[in-house]
């Protein structure tokens, strides 16, 4: 079997994560901008992504390479600020994937990173925006002022493998 990861990122938490993925598993890994080959020369698929703005980051990839994937196993991992729940499910249902797609997903949650002083000046005022309007105190305070998740990260991640 000849499986593969594919990874997105923003920010460098999540290529890092797909850096321990590769390094567990020996797949090799490609970042979905600069891959152009045929996909259907893989068995199964491991995707790494992060949840930007409510939304998987690999979204428009993953529509484009639909008629492929469709017939193939894969397992999808998150990295997000909120951790595996309600909110973490609607956020991919809302992704505007096939729901065939979502539901075929093996998905493993993990938690990453965020820097405010790492972030562009529009994602630092959108996140500030965010955050001031957000009800849940914790959630809040994570958009406001970052968080780092990394070193359970590994762990999840090692658990989950
Ligand atoms: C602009 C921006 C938007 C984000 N939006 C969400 C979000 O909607 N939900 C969430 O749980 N985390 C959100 N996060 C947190 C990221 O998922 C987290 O920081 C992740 O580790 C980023 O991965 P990256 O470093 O590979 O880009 C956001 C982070 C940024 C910078």
């Amino acid at each position: 079997m000849k499986g593969v990861v594919f990874y997105a990122s923003k920010y460098g938490s999540t290529a890092q994560c797909t850096k321990w993925i590769a390094e567990t598993t020996g797949l090799p890994v490609f970042d979905i901008k600069g891959y152009i080959s045929d996909l259907s020369n893989f068995d199964f698929f491991v995707l790494d992504n992060p949840i930007i703005y409510y939304k998987l980051l690999n979204r428009k990839w993953l529509r484009k390479h639909w008629s492929i994937l469709e017939n193939k196993p894969i397992i999808l991992f998150t990295v997000s600020g909120a951790p595996a729940g309600e909110k973490l499910n609607d956020w991919i249902a809302n992704s505007d994937l096939p729901n065939e797609l979502i539901s075929k997903m093996k998905h493993f949650a993990l938690r990453g990173r965020q820097i405010p002083k790492e972030l562009t000046l529009y994602d630092r005022i959108m996140l500030k925006i965010g955050g001031l309007k957000n009800p849940d105190p914790i959630a809040r305070k994570e958009e406001l002022y970052g968080f780092d998740y990394m070193d359970n990260l590994v762990l999840h991640l090692f658990c989950a493998l």
